[in-house]
C-alpha cells in the first residue's frame, strides 16, 4: 500500500471513531472537551432524561420508601445540600462526607470525593445499597417499580416489550444526571463575549489563574484530578483516597471539586466543616503555598470572580425540579 492510500486510510478511520466519539444529541457547550461519558452504551434521549428524573425524585429506591436522590442532591442548591455538612439518609443516619453537587458530569472521570467510582451508571448503586443512605438493593427497586402502574406506562412507551431491569434503572438515571449542565453563568457570557467583567472580577480572574487554575481548571472549574488536601483541625478525619487503596501516599487526596455554583452548595469540603466561602479560601490559602499567603483584598477579588461562575439559569431550571405531575398518577 502506497503511502497516501495509509494516510487516506487512517484519516477515514478517525473520522469514523471522532463520529462515534462525539454524541450528536448531547448538548455539550461549544468548546469544551469531549464528554468522558460513554454515550456509545447509553446514547443521550430526552425521554429517558425525564424517566430518570421521575426516579431521581422518588423516595420509593430507599428501602422503606423515605429517601430521594433529591433529599440530599437539591435542585435549588445546584444538586447539593446545604442543611447539613455531612448527609442524612434513611432513620437519619448520618454520612460521613458532604453531599457534593451535580453538574457536568458527563465530564468527569471519577465519583465521590475519594474518586472510588468510575462510571456513572454504577455511581448510583452506592447511594441505593449504602446503609447511611438508602440501604435497599436493586431487586427490590426493580420489584417496587414494577408494581406501580405510572411506571410499567412510562418504561413500557420509552422501552417496548422490555422487561424493567435495575439495569435500565441505572441507564435512566445517570440520563437524567447527564442532562445536568450548568453553561450559564456570567463567566460563560463573557466568554461569548455578550457580557463583561467589573475591574473587581477582571482582577479575580488574574489572581485565580496564577493560584487556584491549576487545580480549579476552566470551563468546568476542576482538573479532575486528586489532589493532597491538608486536614485542618476543624475537619473531621478522613484519610480520602486511602481509604480505598490503601497506599500510604493516597492519604488525603480528595477530588478537586467544581468551583461553579459556590453561592448554592455550601458548607465546603469533602466534610462541610466550612460553611463560609471567605474562610473557605483563606483555609485554602496555606494549601497554595506555605510562603504565600492571600490577602483579605485579593480574597474579595476573588470572590467577586468566583461568584461570576454562579448559574441561577442552571439553579432554578424548572426542566430539573420536582415531576409533579407524574406523581399525581397512580
Ligand atoms: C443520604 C444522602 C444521599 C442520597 C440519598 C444520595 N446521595 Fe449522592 N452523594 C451523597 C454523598 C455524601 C456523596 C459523596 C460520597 C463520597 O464521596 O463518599 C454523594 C455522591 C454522589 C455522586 C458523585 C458526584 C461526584 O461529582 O463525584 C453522584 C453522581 C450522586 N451522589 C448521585 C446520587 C443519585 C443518583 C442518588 C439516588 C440514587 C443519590 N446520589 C442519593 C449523598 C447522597
Ligand atoms: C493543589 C490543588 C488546588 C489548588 C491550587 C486550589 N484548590 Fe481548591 N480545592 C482543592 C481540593 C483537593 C479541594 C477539595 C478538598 C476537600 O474537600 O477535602 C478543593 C476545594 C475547594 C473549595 C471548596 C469547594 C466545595 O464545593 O466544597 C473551594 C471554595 C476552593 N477549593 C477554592 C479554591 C481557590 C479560590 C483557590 C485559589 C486561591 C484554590 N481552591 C486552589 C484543590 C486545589
Amino acid at each position: 500500500m502506497s503511502h497516501r492510500s495509509i494516510i487516506i486510510l487512517l484519516f477515514l478511520l478517525f473520522l469514523l471513531m471522532g463520529f462515534e466519539w462525539l454524541p450528536t444529541d448531547y448538548p455539550a457547550p461549544k468548546g469544551w472537551p469531549i464528554p468522558t461519558y460513554s454515550f456509545q452504551t447509553n446514547p443521550y434521549d430526552t425521554a429517558q432524561v425525564r424517566l430518570g428524573k421521575y426516579l431521581f425524585y422518588d423516595p420509593v429506591l430507599s428501602k422503606d420508601s423515605t429517601i430521594s436522590c433529591a433529599s440530599c442532591h437539591s435542585s435549588y442548591n445546584a444538586f447539593a445540600h446545604t442543611d447539613h455538612p455531612t448527609s442524612h439518609g434513611i432513620d437519619d443516619r448520618k454520612g460521613k462526607r458532604n453531599a457534593p453537587a451535580l453538574f457536568n458530569l458527563a465530564w468527569n472521570k471519577s465519583f465521590m470525593w475519594d474518586g472510588a467510582i468510575h462510571h456513572l451508571d454504577f455511581q448510583a448503586i452506592a447511594p441505593i445499597t449504602g446503609k447511611t443512605e438508602m440501604d435497599n438493593n436493586l431487586e427490590n427497586i426493580v420489584l417496587k417499580i414494577k408494581r406501580q402502574k405510572r411506571y410499567v406506562l412510562a418504561f413500557q412507551e420509552i422501552f417496548p416489550n422490555q422487561e424493567i431491569t435495575a439495569n435500565l434503572i441505572l441507564r435512566c438515571l445517570s440520563q437524567f444526571q447527564l442532562s445536568l449542565i450548568s453553561a450559564q453563568s456570567k463567566y460563560d457570557l463573557v466568554q461569548d463575549g455578550v457580557e463583561f467583567f467589573s475591574i473587581q472580577e477582571w482582577n479575580g480572574q488574574r489572581l485565580y489563574t496564577a493560584h487556584c487554575g491549576n487545580c480549579h481548571t476552566a470551563p468546568l472549574f476542576t482538573n479532575q484530578e486528586l489532589m493532597y488536601y491538608k486536614i485542618p483541625s476543624n475537619a473531621q478525619i478522613d484519610s480520602g483516597r486511602y481509604s480505598i487503596t490503601k497506599v500510604a501516599a493516597d492519604t488525603f487526596l480528595f477530588k478537586v471539586p467544581s468551583l461553579r455554583n459556590l453561592s448554592f452548595t455550601y458548607p465546603y469540603f469533602h466534610d462541610g466543616h466550612q460553611p463560609q466561602l471567605r474562610a473557605a479560601i483563606r483555609e485554602h490559602g496555606s494549601m497554595i503555598s506555605d510562603q504565600y499567603q492571600l490577602t483579605e483584598d485579593e480574597i474579595s477579588a476573588l470572590i467577586s470572580f468566583l461568584k461570576t461562575l454562579d448559574d441561577p439559569t442552571f439553579v432554578f431550571d424548572p426542566q430539573h425540579q420536582f415531576p409533579k405531575a407524574f406523581f399525581r398518577n397512580k
